[in-house]
């Protein structure tokens, strides 16, 4: 064996040797990052989200509600059994910035899409307690109150595709009557669905007459982790790698 005492008490000889292996780790971990774009797994059904959608997200992260909670089910088996397929890398791929968070106050929020009505959604936001009775959630009246400003949508959605999210021109000119069919189920629905598929479009709010804040975060709420069909969905393996 090297002498390794030899090392430890020189410390020029310590000094450079801990110098390369740090170099060496460092390589190997930060080189891959630059390889990012290949390191997601692309998965059918994921797309940008819908101009709602990204509204409420907005104000899911003005509200600071990823304080509380997370959007990543890791793999492990209490959180899979209790949530849902664990999250994939290519189901945050569309959002600046991520959402996983970092704290669970209140539970995983990363398969919430359709587990309760809008009702419920509604009440919830409103007064938490008035449908779970030992909430410890904050309540949030005014989101129902105020209209949702809108008029800036289409630059968002060029903003996100500047940093690569593939929103196209014809995604980003309709982004407003896009924004308007899904709040209210009227309009150019179709055109809706067709460019981005799964869409939902409702009366989030069930006030037909307004266009809330309320209407986007119900939305936003409504489509997450709807979008991978996981019945169809295989995990890369050895074998279908090949
Ligand atoms: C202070 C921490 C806290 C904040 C901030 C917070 N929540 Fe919650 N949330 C909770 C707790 C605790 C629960 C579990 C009890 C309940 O259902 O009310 C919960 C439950 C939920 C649920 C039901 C999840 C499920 O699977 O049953 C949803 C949806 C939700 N929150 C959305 C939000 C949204 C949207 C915001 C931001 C507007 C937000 N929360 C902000 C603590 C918080």
């Amino acid at each position: 064996m090297w002498k390794h005492d030899k090392i430890e008490k020189n410390a020029t000889i310590l000094l450079v040797l801990s110098f390369l292996v740090v170099t060496v780790g460092g390589i190997v971990e930060i080189v891959p990052l630059f390889y990012l774009q290949n390191t997601v797994e692309k998965v059918d059904g994921m797309r940008p989200y819908t101009p709602l959608e990204l509204a409420g997200r907005d104000i899911y992260v003005r509200e600071g509600c990823y304080v509380c909670h997370s959007q990543m089910i890791r793999t492990m088996r209490d959180e899979v059994d209790r949530y849902g397929h664990y999250s994939l890398a290519a189901e945050s791929m569309y959002d600046h910035p991520f959402q996983w968070g970092s704290k669970r106050t209140g539970p995983d929020l990363a398969r919430v899409g359709g587990r309760y009505s809008d009702e419920w959604q509604r009440q919830h936001l409103i007064q938490p307690t008035s449908v779970v009775p030992e909430s410890i959630m904050p309540t949030y009246p005014h989101i129902a109150e105020s209209e949702l400003r809108f008029e800036d949508i289409a630059a968002h959605l060029k903003t996100n595709s500047e940093v690569g999210v593939p929103y196209s021109d014809e995604m980003i000119t309709h982004a407003k009557s896009d924004l308007v069919a899904q709040a209210t189920g009227e309009g150019d629905v179709a055109g809706l669905e067709s460019r981005y598929p799964k869409a939902q479009a409702r009366d989030y709010d069930g006030d037909p007459s307004r266009i809330t804040e309320m209407d986007a975060l119900v939305a936003y709420l409504q489509m997450l982790g709807t979008l991978v069909d996981f019945t169809r969905y295989e995990p890369r393996t050895e074998a279908n790698l090949r």
